[in-house]
C-alpha cells in the first residue's frame, strides 16, 4: 500500500553553521525519506532555517546588517552544506516567511478563542545599554551559592546548582558590560496544563514516540499531582520575530513559531508544486514523521502537540528521537579540533564514508552515539571497502557481459533477496545500524563464494571460460543486491552500481530479481578508502587556538618544503632482515606524558602476543592524541625493551619522516594485530 508521508528534521537555527553533530539528524533523515521513496511511497522531505530570537537580533546589531542579510547568508550556507552531503529536501524554507506568520496567526487565534491563553507582569534583567531584556544566557555573575565568578544566568558549573538570574551576584550583560536592572513587563502564557489529558493520551498511546522515550516524557514531564507549568510564548520588544497581532509591541518566543516553521513550509512547497497544502496537515491520510535530537523532545512531545491539538490540524504521526553525538568518547571540542564544520569535512572526507559510519551507528533510540575517529577509519574502510566494493573491483574487469541466464549460486542469492523484509523493517525504525548488520552479513556470505571461486585463476585458464562467466554474473549480482539495500545510506554509490551493470536500481524490489544479459560498463573505482591523514588533516583545520592547544602547525600535511632525502643504507642479506619481527598492532589506548611533552604513551594490542606498552616521539603531528586510538599500526615488535624516565617502552612504532611531520603507517583494511610484515 502506498503511503502519503510527511518527513522533517528539526529547523537548524541561523546562527551557526551545520556541523557533523548536527549531520547525525539530517542524514538519518535523509536515508529515511530515501528508503520510504525506495519502496514506492509519495515522501515530502521538509525543512527551513530557524531564524527569529535573541541571538539573530544581536548578531545583525554587531554585525551593523539587517537581520535578513544574516538569515540570507546562512541559509544559503546551510543548503549547500546539505546538498553536498547529499541531503535532498523537497523545499527549504524558512521561519521568517510570510507563510509562516499567517499559520502563527491561526494558531494563536485558536488559543484565544479556546481560552488557554492568560497574561500577567513578570519581572526581569534588562540591560539598559543595550535596551533589550537579557535571557538567561545573556547575564554573567557570581555564584550565589558557591561563590564561583563567571557563571551564566541560570546555572553554575562548578557547583551545579541552579537558579534565577535575579539571585546572580554582580551580574554583568555579556551584550554590553552593562549592569542589569529589574524591570517588569507582561508576558503572555499559554496554559499547557488545559492540554494534560489530551497530552497523556497522545504521549501514552498511539506509538507516537519509542516506547523509552513515551516512558521518559511522562516521568519527567507528565508527573501526577504536578500541573503543568505556563509557557511563556511572548517577550516585549525589542525582539526579533512576529509580533503578536493583538498585543503591539509584544513578540512571539521563537520556540512558539519554530516548529509551525513545517507547516509554512510545507505550505510554500504546496503553493511551488501547484498542490493543496491542507492535503497533508489537515485531514487526509498523511502521516507526519518528525527526526529531532533529545534535546528537543520536550518542545516536540508537549507544545507542539498541543499547539496543533488548539489549531485542529494532523498530529504527529511519529516523533523519531535521536541522541547526540560525541567525538573520541568527549563532547566536541573546538580545541581538540573535534567540533567540525559540515564545510570543513567536505573539504578533507567523502561524504559517503560519513553517512555510512553513521548508518552502522544510529539504532533508532535516543542514546549517544560516538564518532571514534580509529573506529571510522577501520569500519568504513573494512565494510565498504573490504567487503562491498571488493566484489565488483574482483570480478567487473573479468567479462563484458552477464550470463544469459542466472547460475546456480547455491541459495545465496535468494537467501539475500529473503533479508530484504528485515533490512526493510529495521529501516522503517531508523535502526540503521541493524540494517547495516543484516547487508554485511550478506556480504561476507557473497566474498566467500568469491573466496572459493577465484574467478583470478579461472581468468588464466581459457578452457574455464564459461565459468569464469558464471562466477562473475553471481558476484555481481550479489553485489547489486547489497548496493539496493544500501541505497538509502549511499545514494551516489547505488546510483554508479546501476551504471556498471546497466540496470539502474529504482526500487526496493530490485534485490528480489539478479540481472543477466546486460553488457557491463568499464569498470571505475566506486570509492577510495578513508586515509588516517586526511581525517588527521581535517581534525586540525577544526582547531581553535587557544592558549591551551596551539593549532599546531598541526601535524603539517604537507610534506616538508624541501624534504632532506636520506642517503640509502648499506646492503643487508635477507636473513639481517628477517632479523627485524614487524607487527601490525591496533592502539588500545594513548596519552600525552607529562614529563615528556613530545611524547605518546601508547597501549597497543598484537593480538595473541599480548599487549605492548610503547612510547613513541609523535606528539607534534598528533597534538590530539585520541584519534590514534583504534588505529592499525605497524611496530618492530622484538627491539629490546627501553628503560625511559617516564616508564619501559616495549618496542617501536613505524612511521616515514620526524615529528611534527611523521606520518604513521597503516596496514590495509583485513589486516589483524599480531600479523607478521614479510
Ligand atoms: N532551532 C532548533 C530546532 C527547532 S525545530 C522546530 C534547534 N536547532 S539546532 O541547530 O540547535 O539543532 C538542530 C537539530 O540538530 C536538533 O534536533 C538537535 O538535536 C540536533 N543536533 C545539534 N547538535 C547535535 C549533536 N551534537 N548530536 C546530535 N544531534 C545534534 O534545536
Ligand atoms: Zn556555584
Amino acid at each position: 500500500m502506498t503511503r502519503r508521508i510527511l518527513v522533517t528534521s528539526a529547523l537548524p537555527y541561523v546562527n551557526g553553521h551545520i556541523h557533523i553533530g548536527h549531520l547525525v539528524e539530517y542524514l538519518q533523515t535523509d536515508m529515511f525519506v530515501r528508503f520510504l521513496r525506495l519502496q514506492g511511497h509519495e515522501v515530502a522531505f521538509i525543512c527551513a532555517d530557524d531564524v527569529h530570537g535573541t541571538a539573530t537580533m544581536i548578531a545583525a546589531r554587531n554585525r551593523g546588517v539587517p537581520e535578513s542579510a544574516i538569515i540570507a547568508e546562512m541559509g544559503a550556507a546551510h543548503q549547500q552544506d546539505f546538498a553536498d552531503f547529499g541531503i535532498r529536501f523537497d523545499h527549504y524554507g524558512s521561519t521568517d516567511s510570510e507563510s509562516n506568520r499567517a499559520s502563527v496567526h491561526a494558531i494563536w487565534a485558536a488559543l484565544r478563542a479556546g481560552g488557554h491563553v492568560t497574561s500577567r507582569e513578570v519581572t526581569q534583567l534588562y540591560d539598559p545599554k543595550a535596551g533589550t531584556f537579557l535571557a538567561d544566557r545573556f547575564v554573567k555573575g557570581t555564584c550565589p551559592k558557591c561563590g564561583a565568578p563567571d557563571q551564566y544566568g541560570d546555572s553554575c558549573d562548578k557547583c551545579s546548582s541552579t537558579f534565577s538570574p535575579t539571585e546572580l551576584k554582580d551580574a554583568v550583560s555579556t551584550l554590553s558590560g552593562a549592569k542589569p536592572e529589574l524591570r517588569s513587563a507582561t508576558h503572555h502564557f499559554v496554559q499547557l496544563e488545559h492540554f494534560r489529558s489530551f497530552l497523556e493520551g497522545w504521549v501514552g498511546g498511539g506509538g507516537h514516540l519509542h516506547p523509552d522515550m513515551a516512558k521518559w516524557v511522562k516521568n519527567t514531564f507528565l508527573r501526577e499531582g504536578e500541573p503543568l507549568r505556563d509557557w511563556d510564548v511572548s517577550r516585549p520588544a525589542p525582539y526579533f520575530g512576529f509580533e503578536i497581532p493583538d498585543a503591539p509591541g509584544h513578540y512571539f518566543y521563537v520556540w512558539l513559531d519554530a516548529p509551525v516553521g513545517y507547516v509554512a513550509s510545507t505550505r510554500d512547497w504546496c503553493a511551488k508544486t501547484g498542490q493543496d497544502w491542507t492535503a497533508w496537515w489537515q485531514g487526509g491520510k498523511a502521516e507526519i514523521h518528525h527526526v529531532i535530537g533529545k534535546d528537543i523532545a520536550y518542545f516536540h512531545t508537549l507544545f507542539w502537540p498541543a499547539n496543533l491539538h488548539a489549531v485542529g490540524w494532523n498530529l504527529p504521526t511519529k516523533v523519531h528521537i535521536h541522541g547526540f553525538l560525541t567525538v573520541n568518547g568527549e563532547k566536541m571540542s573546538k580545541s581538540k579540533g573535534t567540533f567540525v564544520r559540515a564545510r570543513t569535512y567536505l573539504d578533507h572526507l567523502d561524504p559517503a564514508w560519513l553517512r555510512y559510519y553513521y548508518a552502522a551507528k544510529l539504532n533508532g533510540t535516543a542514546e549517544d552515539l560516538d564518532m571514534n575517529l580509529g573506529e571510522f577509519e577501520a569500519k568504513v574502510n573494512a565494510d565498504l571497502i573490504g567487503k562491498v566494493v571488493n566484489l565488483a573491483s574482483r570480478t567487473a574487469r573479468f567479462v563484458p557481459q552477464l550470463t544469459a541466464s542466472y547460475p546456480d549460486d547455491g541459495g545465496l542469492f535468494a537467501r539475500a533477496a529473503a533479508d530484504g523484509a528485515a533490512i526493510a523493517e529495521a529501516y522503517e525504525r531508523l535502526d540503521t545500524a541493524h540494517a547495516c548488520r543484516l547487508i554485511m552479513a550478506a556480504a561476507d556470505r557473497a566474498n566467500e563464494f568469491v573466496e572459493r571461486a577465484a574467478p583470478w585463476a579461472l581468468k588464466k585458464d581459457p578452457a574455464k571460460a564459461e565459468e569464469l562467466a558464471r562466477a562473475c554474473t553471481v558476484s555481481l549480482n550479489l553485489f547489486r543486491q547489497l548496493c539496493v539495500y544500501l541505497a538509502p545510506v549511499l545514494p551516489r554509490f547505488a546510483e554508479e552500481a546501476g551504471r556498471l551493470l546497466n540496470a539502474p536500481i529504482t526500487t526496493w524490489s530490485d534485490a528480489q530479481r539478479p540481472v543477466t544479459g546486460n553488457a557491463i560498463a568499464a569498470y571505475q573505482n566506486l570509492m577510495g578508502r578513508v586515509d588516517a591523514v586526511k581525517v588527521q588533516a581535517m581534525v586540525d583545520a577544526s582547531k581553535v587556538e587557544s592558549p591551551a592547544a596551539p593549532a599546531a602547525a598541526a601535524s603539517s600535511l604537507q610534506p616538508p618544503a624541501s624534504s632532506p632525502s636520506e642517503p640509502l643504507a648499506a646492503t643487508i642479506a635477507f636473513d639481517d632482515f628477517a632479523k627485524v619481527d614487524l607487527r601490525v598492532a591496533q592502539v588500545l589506548s594513548a596519552e600525552d606524558v607529562p614529563k615528556a611533552k613530545k611524547i605518546v604513551k601508547l597501549r597497543v594490542s598484537l593480538g595473541s602476543l599480548g599487549e605492548r606498552t610503547i612510547f613513541a616521539g609523535i606528539k607534534a603531528a598528533f597534538p590530539d592524541v585520541a584519534v590514534l586510538v583504534g588505529r592499525k599500526i605497524v611496530v618492530v615488535a622484538n627491539l629490546a625493551p627501553r628503560t625511559m624516565s617516564f616508564g619501559v617502552s616495549e618496542g617501536m612504532v613505524i612511521a616515514a619522516g620526524e615529528a611534527p611531520n611523521a606520518f604513521l603507517l597503516t596496514p590495509d583494511a583485513g589486516a589483524e594485530p599480531g600479523q607478521r610484515l614479510h
